[in-house]
């Protein structure tokens, strides 16, 4: 087994190795003048597995265009096997026509991803989960739930006093998950797009969050805009203290303005996406998910099942 990663998210690479203890295989990437992206790989992989860490975050096309270019790079050199490690999988808002005329472009990216040479593709909570079916090469789909409700269990929050709110009708199956390990109540956010960056928030139902500390779990943190009118509406239902949560804080446009200016407790995310200085809020708590990532690229190296990822806390 050898493990290379491509710039994107080269801690979160490192993350990995330290918990296999495994060392990071060495590569050159560096772009031409034009843009280009150019690599070399700095050692033997003939005939070996190769897990290649690459999310496909921002800046998302050239974290795209790079993750495809080290496929080829290491088919070419002869690699035996070729497992991408995609933790943030971009374009996956794209996984529908939901409209005429637009394109599908989850599964443009899946079909490059596969023609470009990969075997198979190890990711963590894609935004829609049958993105999985647009690969033929096996994907196994992992999800940071039990790493985020595991630090919301280590707050010590008594039951009655919680309640688990998903900010949309799209996150009520994730939501659900969340509830029953953190074995509170449930409360849905009845969430309305206008457009790619307007949400409006227009109704709260369920159970009762008033005097209770909510937490908001979403896939990603994109604009913020709706984590952030979900938040405010569970504030101005009386809520205590608000916390909201995401795997991936992609945190793009005026995101941190907005989640500074919220009724935010804090803002907990996973690593799957590196955060740069001018990317971070105020009050945000950054949970690992190398160790989740490192377990599954083991039990994938010596075949042996991942099912247990999905109960237990590594
Ligand atoms: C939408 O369905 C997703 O689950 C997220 O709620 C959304 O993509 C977050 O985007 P933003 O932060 O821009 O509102």
């Amino acid at each position: 087994m050898k493990i290379f990663s491509g710039r994107a998210n080269m801690e979160l690479a490192r993350g990995i190795c330290s918990y296999l203890r495994h060392p990071l295989g060495s590569l050159t990437i560096t772009n031409f003048p034009d843009g280009e992206i150019y690599c070399k790989i700095e050692e033997n992989v003939r005939g070996h597995d190769i897990f290649l860490i690459q999310p496909t975050c921002l800046p998302v096309n050239e974290s795209v265009m790079e993750l495809l270019i080290l496929i080829e790079c290491f088919r070419r050199a002869s690699a035996k096997r070729i497992t991408c490690v995609v933790p943030y999988f971009g374009y996956a808002r794209q996984d529908r026509k939901d409209d005429g005329r637009v394109p599908i472009s989850a599964k443009l990216v899946a079909d490059l991803i596969m023609t470009a040479g990969a075997d198979r593709v190890i990711s963590m909570d894609m935004h829609a989960a049958q993105i999985e079916g647009f690969f033929s090469v096996p994907v196994d789909h992992l999800n940071a739930g039990l790493v985020l409700d595991s630090y919301f269990k280590s707050l010590q929050i008594s039951t009655e006093d919680l309640v688990v709110v998903s900010p949309d009708a799209g996150s009520i199956k994730r939501a659900l998950a969340h509830q029953h390990r953190l074995e509170c109540a449930l409360a849905i956010v009845d969430k309305r797009r206008s457009s790619a960056s307007e949400t409006k928030q227009a109704n709260l139902t369920g159970a009762s969050v008033d005097g209770k500390v909510a937490i908001l779990f979403d896939d990603m943190i994109s604009t913020a805009g709706s984590i952030c009118g979900a938040a405010e509406m569970v504030k101005n239902a009386g809520a205590q203290k608000v916390y909201v949560c995401a795997t991936h804080g992609v945190f793009c446009g005026n995101a941190v303005q907005k989640l500074n200016a919220a009724p935010i407790e804090e803002v907990v995310i996973t690593d799957t996406i590196p955060l740069t200085p001018e990317r971070m809020p105020e009050k945000v708590r950054v949970l690992s998910v190398a160790p989740l990532l490192g377990e599954a690229i083991r039990r994938i190296h010596f075949n042996e099942s991942i099912s247990c990822l999905f109960n237990e806390q590594i």
